[in-house]
């Protein structure tokens, strides 16, 4: 089988085909053909090797990870609640720029049949994220959401989910005019070009003065420092990613949040072992707003899986609009 790999730390042309045995799933995991793998901002951080978490820096060589759907076919001993010829969704580190990866059954989601495989990785691993900051974010109705990177796999869908769970403004931020286009698209309010020097009085000016409610932040860095003054009070900021600082983690003084700032991390794996109900609960409301067309899912380009390359290209150089996704099988 196809899989592609990168043996150094680089440029996208490291990732470069390399034909392996088809695996076996040892106890607990299942193999599936995969349909999709989506390519993550966080893997072109790991391929460059300045990914913000250092406990998370592979050994080489390495199949990078991302969200997979396709089909189960085959299963390690004591799999329960899974069979072959299954639709799944899984959220891998690592191994998924393959035809067939290998998942911990326990980690699975479904996949329904009618949902293109593309549109639907955003279940297993964006849409929780979604989902799970705003969760953890405490997002009442009527509030006021700041979402960057909003054009983004995930941005995109946080400013839907926001819409739906009866936020009163939505402000979404992005680095050019179409993708400000295409998150108004997508129900936003308010568009703001953050790469503009006085992109933060826009946001206040947007707000009365006020400051938001609650801040998404993946991007770090000046974002971030920006963000926490834009808090109204009791206001909280979710950082979940450093797309626009890599290694460099702003330090965060308590007395930046004197005026009843709240800020906290999100990492998904800790989300979903600390709160396996929300996140059970979550996918499967996605899923239902996915079905119903409530929520879109935007696949930016179907690449082959052999030009995993392209798709990293596109994804670090900030063109895609949604999710670029890699096809085995085209
Ligand atoms: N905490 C978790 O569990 C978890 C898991 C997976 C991913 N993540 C993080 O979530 C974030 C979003 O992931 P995603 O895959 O959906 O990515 P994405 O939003 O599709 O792509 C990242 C976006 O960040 C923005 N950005 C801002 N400054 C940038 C810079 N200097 N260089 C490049 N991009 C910059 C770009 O949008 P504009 O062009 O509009 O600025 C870019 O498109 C990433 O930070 C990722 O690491 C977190």
């Amino acid at each position: 089988m196809l899989t592609m790999p990168i043996d150094s730390y680089g440029a996208p042309d490291v990732l470069r085909p390399v034909r392996v045995p088809v695996p076996e799933p040892a106890a607990g995991q299942v193999r599936i053909a995969a349909e999709a793998i989506s390519v993550g901002f966080a893997q072109t951080q790991i391929r460059r090797d300045i990914f913000p978490a250092p406990v998370w820096r592979p050994k080489l060589p390495v199949v990078l990870g991302g969200d997979v759907v396709g089909v189960v076919a085959a299963l390690g001993p004591d799999v329960t609640g899974v069979g072959v010829g299954d639709r799944v969704g899984a959220f891998l580190l690592e191994g998924a720029y393959a035809d067939h990866v290998v998942a911990e059954a326990a980690t699975l989601i479904p996949v329904p049949a009618e949902l293109d495989a593309g549109a639907a990785t955003v279940l297993a691993g964006s849409g929780p994220i979604a989902v799970g900051v705003l969760s953890e974010g405490r997002l009442a109705a009527g509030e006021t959401v700041l979402v960057h990177a909003a054009a983004g796999g995930i941005g995109h869908l946080a400013v839907q989910l926001a819409k739906l769970a009866g936020a009163g403004l939505v402000v979404a931020t992005a680095s050019t005019p179409a993708k400000l286009e295409f998150a108004r698209s997508l129900g936003a309010d308010v568009v703001v070009d953050y790469t503009k020097p006085d992109w933060a009085d826009e946001v206040r000016a947007a707000t009365d003065g006020r400051g938001v409610d609650l801040v998404l932040d993946s991007v770090g860095g000046d974002v971030l420092r920006q963000g926490i003054q834009l808090l109204a009070p009791s206001g909280r900021l979710v950082f979940f990613g450093s797309a626009g600082g890599g290694r460099e983690i702003p330090s965060v003084s308590v007395m930046d949040l004197i005026g009843l700032k709240h800020v906290t991390g999100f990492a998904l794996n800790t989300w979903r072992r600390a709160h396996p109900d929300a996140f059970r609960d979550g996918v499967a409301e996605l899923t239902e707003h996915l079905r119903a067309g409530r929520v879109v899912s935007a696949v930016h380009a179907r690449l082959p899986l052999s030009d995993a390359a392209r798709g990293h290209e596109m994804v670090e150089g900030r063109q895609h609009h949604g999710t670029v996704v890699l096809v085995p099988s085209v």
